[in-house]
């Protein structure tokens, strides 16, 4: 397997005065989960599966039975999985874009043939429905998508996704959600999992997006006998994930509604100033994210967006994250999940840099 650079990834470790690169929201101190934590405990592996305490946090959050989830070294190993385990060199793998690009990756080192469906922005990130059906044909193996999205914020309709899932029945392909970004969703409604609903459907997630990126613990939420292949996969990557994350990784879940209300205060401030900013200043448009922790505008200006996320940060010292590594180019992906002055802050300085391209 050879792997291209997974560019958003290498991009965000770029030092910056003022950080709105990211796609989370401030990170809880690890003083906020450790309190009455029996430190006797042996620092062991614990079950490669994950324990059943964890397993039934996550089971209760999606309304699944136990035996339906994995737990995992974050969703990028939970993607890795389902990955390995569905995916052969050769098969189809038809992917949204935009889209955060990791499980596209590993399914393109995999050697498998990428297909692409559209969110079309023109239609308010709907999915273009009509090119996922001629994108899917009986060697497609799996459709993916986020929901809630990353990088734009929309999130799919009912009807949306029974088309999806119908579309990929009909041709024998899995349907895997990323569902990364649950609990982020403006209207405190969890978005729609294709899983347990569809058979032929899978799941993937994490703790990350509550709050708490540091103990790397997420979930597969699929059929058992999935689960299970995920499972035999696993003892071949990690083994186990961190036992000591998934201590925390239950403390962050047992607080969940708590940590919910606090990150949508977060995005709730943030979208307010953003929508603002982008009314301001013509040369700005955007879709307003009904989810996550970013807004995704566009811009007029005559310059790519890696160029543009280069010298912004060079003479302004500010991090954003370019469209063009979510597939989409003259976007710019811009942190909701921050204080609000750091974000006025950067917008700030933003300006300033943009006043000075015309
Ligand atoms: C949509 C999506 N999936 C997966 C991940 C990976 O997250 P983690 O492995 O921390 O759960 C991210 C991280 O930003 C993401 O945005």
């Amino acid at each position: 397997m050879k792997f291209d650079e997974f560019g958003l990834e290498r991009w965000l470790l770029r030092e910056a005065e003022i950080d709105l690169g990211g796609g989370g929201v401030s990170k809880l101190a690890l003083g906020d989960l450790v309190a009455g934590l029996d430190l006797n405990q042996l620092l062991k592996y614990g079950r490669t599966d994950g324990s059943d305490y964890l397993k039934g946090l996550v089971a209760e959050w999606y309304g699944v039975e136990p035996g339906q989830v994995l737990i995992t070294s974050g969703t990028s190993e939970a993607n890795l999985l389902v990955n390995l385990t569905l995916l052969e060199r050769g098969d189809g793998y038809v992917t949204e874009v935009p889209m955060y690009e990791q499980t596209v990756g590993v399914a393109r080192a995999l050697g498998c043939r990428i297909g692409e469906f559209h969110l079309l922005e023109e239609n308010r990130w709907r999915p273009d429905l009509e090119e996922l059906k001629e994108a899917v044909s009986s060697g497609t193996r799996i459709v993916f998508l986020d929901n809630p999205q990353n990088p734009t914020g929309a999130l799919l309709t009912e009807t949306e996704l029974r088309t999806i899932c119908e579309i990929a029945g009909d041709a024998g392909a899995w349907v895997h959600c990323d569902n990364a970004l649950r609990g982020s969703e403006m209207d405190g409604v969890p978005g729609l999992v294709p899983f347990p609903d569809w058979e032929r459907s899978v799941v993937t997630g994490s703790v990350s997006k509550l709050g708490a990126t540091s103990p790397r613990i997420g979930w597969v939420v699929g059929p058992e006998e999935l689960v299970e292949r995920c499972w035999v996969a696993k003892d071949y990557t990690t083994l186990g994930h961190s036992r000591l994350g998934e201590v925390l990784a239950g403390r962050v879940l047992g607080m969940r509604g708590a940590l919910v209300e606090r990150n949508l205060a977060y995005s709730r401030a943030s979208l307010e100033i953003l929508g603002k900013w982008i009314g301001d200043n013509p040369h700005l448009s955007w879709v307003e994210p009904r989810a996550g922790f970013t807004g995704f505008p566009r811009y007029d200006y005559d310059i790519g967006s890696v160029d543009f996320c280069e010298k912004l940060l060079d003479e302004e010292g500010v991090l954003l994250s370019p469209g063009a590594f979510f597939g989409v180019e003259g976007h710019l992906r811009i942190c909701t999940g921050v204080p609000a002055d750091a974000l006025e802050k950067g917008l700030r300085r933003v300006d300033a840099f943009m006043g000075r391209l015309g």
